[in-house]
C-alpha cells in the first residue's frame, strides 16, 4: 500500500502524469523537420503526374533549368543511370522513385527541382514540359482482372496480368463441412474504402552530405529511422555507420510516415550530388494524393450459424486494391498482413480466408492506419457480419456476441486461423458496456419512438487486436526480425537517460518510458530523460507504428531498468557491507533484510556506480535491452454507440457513446485515454465524413479538406470512457497491452451499425462508409443497399 503510493507520487506505473512533451508542443516549441533550417540549405519541390495512367513520350527540363536559382533538376532517366529510377519496397515489390516509362498514378513523381527557394523550385517544376500518351485506367479490384485489362506493371518481366497475390489462409475442406451442417448462412458483401491518415504535419526531409566526413545526415519525419538507415545504405549504397537518420518531433504519424517515399530518395540524391543540404516538405495536396493511403478493400463473407445462434464456420473473400506499387509497410509472412484476426475474439471452430491483392492506377494503399496491418478491415467486417448474422437469426445482438465469445476459462485460444490469444474477459467488457449505455431501456425507447416514425439505433462494436509485432520468430521487414530496444544510463546523481528503437509521433512516449523506470526503479519520473529517433544515439530498433511501443519497446525500458537494478543491488550490498543474498529491494531502496532500517537508495547506488564500486567490478550504471516477445499483445474493446437518423435528410447525430477497454495495465491512464478519444474521433470521421476516392480516369476525387473532412471539437460526439477491466498481458514484463489503436480499429462498425440498427425491418443490409447523409437518405428512400464502391464517374 505504502509502495502504490509512493509510485504514483513519483510519477510511476499508474500516475496520471501530465505529459511531459506538451511544455514545448503546446507553446509552439516543437521542433519539426520543417523548422529545421541549415547553412546554405536548398529546397526540392516534386513535379507530379495529372494523369491516373499514360505512356512518358518526353520529358524536355531545358526551360526549368534555364530559371535563375535553379541548381538541379532530376528526373527518371537520370536517375536510372545511378540505378536509383526504381527502389524495393517492403513488400518485395518495387516503386518507381521517378517516372521512366509510364505514370500508374495520379500524383506519381515525375521530376524534382531543387533550386534557392521553395517558389522558384514551384515554378521550374511548371516550367518542365512532359508529352503523356494517355492508357486505360483501373480504379478497382473487378477492371483489374477483367478480360483484356491493360497490365499496369508492364515494367516487370514475368508481370502478365494486375494480379499481385492469390493467398489463402484456414481450412477451406473443413469450413465447407460446416458450412454443410448450418442451419442458416448469413451473408456480407462490404468495401472498406480508401482512407488518409492525414496527420497535421505532412511528410519531408532534409539530406545533409559532407563530402569531407563522407557523412550523410537525414532529418525526416520517419516513425522507424533504423528500417530507414537500413534502407539508405542499401539505396544509396552509402556505410551504414555513415548515415544518421534523425527524427526530430513529428506531427503525427499514423503509418502515414512508414514507407520509404521518392521524395526522401531525391533529396538525399540531390545532397550528395549538390554537396549542400536539401529539403523536402510535402505540401497538403501532395500528401493526400501519393502517400499513405490504407484500406481499400472489398470483403465478401458468409457464416454458418445453428438455430440457436452458435458461430459454426466463417468464410471470407477479399480483394484488396493495392495502387501501381505493392508497397504495403507490414512485417508479417501473410501477404494481406493481419487481416485473419478477424473474429479472433469468437469461439470458431473453423474459418477460411481468400484474399487477392490487385494492381490498380492509384496511389500506392496498404498503410497501416492507426491498425495493425489489415486488423482495422478484419475488425470492421467481422462487427459487421456480426450484426447481420444476428439480425437474419432474429436474436439480439448482445447475446448472440455473449454466446459466441471466447470465455475467460478458455485462454489460452487458438483461432482457427492459428493466432494465439493468450488473455481476456470479454463477456465482463460487453456486460460493462450494456450497462453503461442502459441497453435495454434504449430498446424500449427505441420500440416508442419508432412508432413515432423515429429512428433510433444502437451499434456494438468489439475487437481484439495483435499488438506488438514481433515476435522475431514470425515477423519481420526485409529480413530484418522485429524485436526493440532500450538502452538506459543512470547518472551518478541518480538522474537518467532512457532512448529506445521507437519512435513516438505525439503518443506521449517522453512521459510514459520515464513511468515505466520509475516503476522499476524508484527514480521519481521527472528524473528520468527520455530520448528517441536518432539513430547515431538510439539502440537499434523498428520504429513506432502498430501500437508496438508498449508491447515491445516499453517492455525493453523494463528489461533493462531490471538489468540496472541487478548491478544496483550489487552495490547495495557493498554499501551496506552485507552479502547480496541478504538485501531487499522496495521502490527505490535497498535494505538489509534483519535490518530493514538500514538501506540505501537507488540514487545512492548510482553514485557508488561511479565514485565507490566493489573491487572488479565495472564501473557506471549503464545498459541496454533487446526485448523480443513471445507473443502479441492482445486487448479487447468494446464500443457501444447510439444514434438518431432523421428520415428526411439521412442527418444521423450520436447520442451517447461508451467505450470499455481492456489493454491490461494502464502505464498512465490519461495518456490511455487520450488515445481511445483520439482512435474513436477518427473511427467517427471514418465512419460519418471522410470521402476520398476515385473517378473513372483515376482521378483522386476528395483530396481536399472540404471532402476529407478532419473532424473538430465541435463535430465530434463525447465519449464514456470505462477502465474497470484490466487483463494484465500474461507475458509482458508489466502487464500492459497496446492501447493507441485500439479505438480507430473498433470504433468504425459501432457508428455504422448503430445507423443500420436504426434502418432495421427496411431491408437495407449495408451501406458502405462514410455513411454521409445523401448515402443514408437514398438507403432509407429507396429501401436498398448503398454501395460507395469507386468509380464515381467524371460526370456524376
Ligand atoms: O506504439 P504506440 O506508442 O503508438 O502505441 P501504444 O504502445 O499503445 O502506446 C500509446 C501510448 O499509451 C504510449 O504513451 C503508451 O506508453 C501509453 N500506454 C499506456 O500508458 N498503457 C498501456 N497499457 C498502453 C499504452
Amino acid at each position: 500500500m505504502t509502495q502504490a503510493l509512493d509510485e504514483i507520487k513519483i510519477g510511476g506505473l499508474g500516475a496520471r502524469r501530465k505529459r511531459v512533451e506538451d511544455h514545448r508542443f503546446i507553446r509552439g516549441k516543437g521542433n519539426y523537420t520543417d523548422d529545421i533550417t541549415l547553412p546554405g540549405m536548398l529546397h526540392m519541390e516534386i513535379l507530379r503526374s495529372p494523369l491516373a495512367h499514360a505512356r512518358i513520350k518526353s520529358i524536355d527540363a531545358s526551360k526549368a533549368w534555364e530559371i535563375p536559382g535553379v541548381h538541379l533538376v532530376l528526373t527518371g532517366d537520370m536517375m536510372a543511370t545511378r540505378n536509383l529510377a526504381w527502389m524495393p519496397t517492403l513488400s518485395y515489390d518495387t516503386q518507381a522513385v521517378l517516372a521512366t516509362d509510364k505514370v500508374r498514378f495520379q500524383g506519381q513523381e515525375v521530376a524534382c527541382v531543387i533550386a534557392d527557394d521553395p517558389y522558384i523550385a514551384k515554378d521550374a517544376c511548371e516550367a518542365i514540359d512532359v508529352e503523356y500518351e494517355p492508357l486505360p485506367v483501373i480504379v478497382n479490384p473487378k477492371q483489374a482482372v477483367a478480360p483484356g485489362a491493360p497490365v499496369i506493371r508492364d515494367d516487370k518481366e514475368n508481370q502478365l496480368d494486375n494480379v499481385i497475390y492469390d493467398w489463402e489462409v484456414g481450412d477451406a475442406a473443413g469450413t465447407d463441412r460446416a458450412f454443410g451442417q448450418a442451419d442458416t448462412i448469413s451473408r456480407l458483401q462490404l468495401h472498406y474504402p480508401r482512407s488518409h491518415p492525414s496527420p497535421i504535419e505532412c511528410c519531408g526531409s532534409i539530406a545533409d552530405f559532407n563530402r569531407a566526413t563522407e557523412k550523410l545526415t537525414v532529418y525526416m519525419t520517419t516513425q522507424a529511422p533504423h528500417i530507414i538507415r537500413a534502407a539508405v545504405a542499401l539505396v544509396a549504397e552509402l556505410p551504414e555507420h555513415m548515415i544518421r537518420i534523425i527524427s526530430p518531433d513529428i506531427g503525427g504519424g499514423f503509418g502515414n510516415k512508414v514507407p520509404v517515399y521518392p521524395g526522401y530518395v531525391c533529396s538525399i540524391l540531390a545532397s550528395i550530388l549538390l554537396e549542400r543540404p536539401v529539403k523536402w516538405i510535402e505540401d497538403k495536396s501532395g500528401n493526400l494524393i501519393s502517400t499513405g493511403f490504407a484500406r481499400d478493400i472489398y470483403l465478401d463473407g458468409e457464416m454458418a450459424l445453428r438455430r440457436d445462434g452458435k458461430i459454426l464456420g466463417v468464410r471470407m473473400r477479399c480483394d484488396a486494391d493495392h495502387g501501381a506499387f505493392f508497397s504495403d509497410a507490414q512485417p508479417s509472412k501473410f501477404k494481406i498482413g493481419l487481416l485473419h484476426s478477424a473474429f479472433a475474439a469468437y469461439d470458431i471452430p473453423v474459418a477460411h480466408l481468400a484474399a487477392r491483392g490487385t494492381y490498380s492506377n492509384k496511389a500506392p494503399g496498404g498503410v497501416a492506419y492507426r491498425c495493425s496491418f489489415r486488423v482495422t478491415e478484419a475488425m470492421f467486417f467481422q462487427e459487421r457480419m456480426v450484426q447481420a448474422a444476428a439480425d437474419d437469426l432474429g436474436m439480439d445482438q448482445a447475446a448472440f456476441r455473449r454466446m459466441n465469445f471466447v470465455r475467460d476459462e478458455d485462454f489460452p485460444h487458438r483461432t482457427p486461423f492459428g493466432f494465439l490469444l493468450d488473455s481476456g474477459q470479454y463477456g465482463k467488457c460487453l456486460e460493462v458496456g450494456l450497462n453503461a449505455v442502459g441497453y435495454q431501456d434504449f430498446r424500449r425507447q427505441q420500440q416508442e419512438a419508432r412508432a413515432n416514425g423515429r429512428l433510433l439505433g444502437i451499434g456494438i462494436s468489439t475487437m481484439t487486436e495483435p499488438l506488438g509485432a514481433g515476435n522475431s520468430r514470425e515477423y519481420d521487414i526485409l529480413g530484418i526480425k522485429m524485436f526493440d530496444s532500450a538502452d538506459l544510463k543512470v547518472h551518478m546523481t541518480g538522474k537518467a537517460i532512457v532512448r529506445t528503437g521507437a519512435r513516438g509521433q505525439g503518443q506521449g512516449h517522453e512521459t510514459t518510458w520515464a513511468q515505466i523506470v520509475s516503476h522499476e526503479l524508484g527514480i521519481p519520473a521527472e528524473d528520468v530523460t527520455v530520448e528517441e529517433g536518432d539513430t547515431d544515439t538510439a539502440p537499434f530498433g523498428m520504429g513506432t507504428y502498430a501500437s508496438r511501443s508498449t508491447p515491445v519497446a516499453g517492455a525493453a525500458v523494463a528489461m533493462v531498468s531490471r538489468k540496472i537494478r541487478a548491478k544496483a543491488r550489487r552495490l547495495a550490498a557493498h554499501l551496506l557491507e552485507v552479502s547480496e543474498e541478504d538485501v531487499e529491494w522496495e521502490l527505490g531502496r535497498f535494505y538489509v533484510r534483519s535490518a530493514p532500517e538500514r538501506g540505501v537508495t537507488i540514487q545512492e547506488c548510482a553514485m557508488a556506480a561511479y565514485s565507490n564500486m566493489p573491487d572488479g567490478m565495472e564501473p557506471g550504471l549503464e545498459n541496454t535491452a533487446y526485448y523480443d516477445p513471445p507473443n502479441l499483445t492482445w486487448p479487447f474493446a468494446v464500443y457501444i454507440v447510439t444514434v438518431e437518423v432523421d428520415p428526411q435528410t439521412g442527418v444521423w447525430d450520436v447520442l451517447n457513446m461508451v467505450a470499455v477497454d481492456d489493454c491490461g495495465i494502464r502505464i498512465n491512464p490519461m495518456i490511455v485515454e487520450g488515445q481511445i478519444m483520439g482512435g474513436l474521433t477518427e473511427a467517427y470521421a471514418m465512419a460519418n465524413m471522410q470521402f476520398i476516392t476515385f473517378d473513372a480516369e483515376g482521378n483522386c476525387v476528395g483530396s481536399n479538406y472540404m471532402d476529407y473532412l478532419l473532424p473538430s471539437a465541435w463535430e465530434t460526439p463525447g465519449f464514456e470512457l470505462h477502465s474497470e477491466v484490466v487483463t494484465p498481458c500474461p507475458h509482458h514484463p508489466i502487464g500492459a497491452k497496446g492501447i493507441g489503436e485500439c479505438a480507430a480499429v473498433g470504433g468504425p462498425a459501432a457508428f455504422v451499425n448503430a445507423v443500420l440498427d436504426a434502418l432495421k425491418g427496411t431491408g437495407v443490409r449495408n451501406i458502405d462508409m462514410p455513411l454521409l447523409p445523401d448515402r443514408v437518405w437514398e438507403a432509407i428512400t429507396y429501401r436498398r443497399d448503398i454501395s460507395g464502391e469507386p468509380p464515381v464517374h467524371a460526370d456524376d
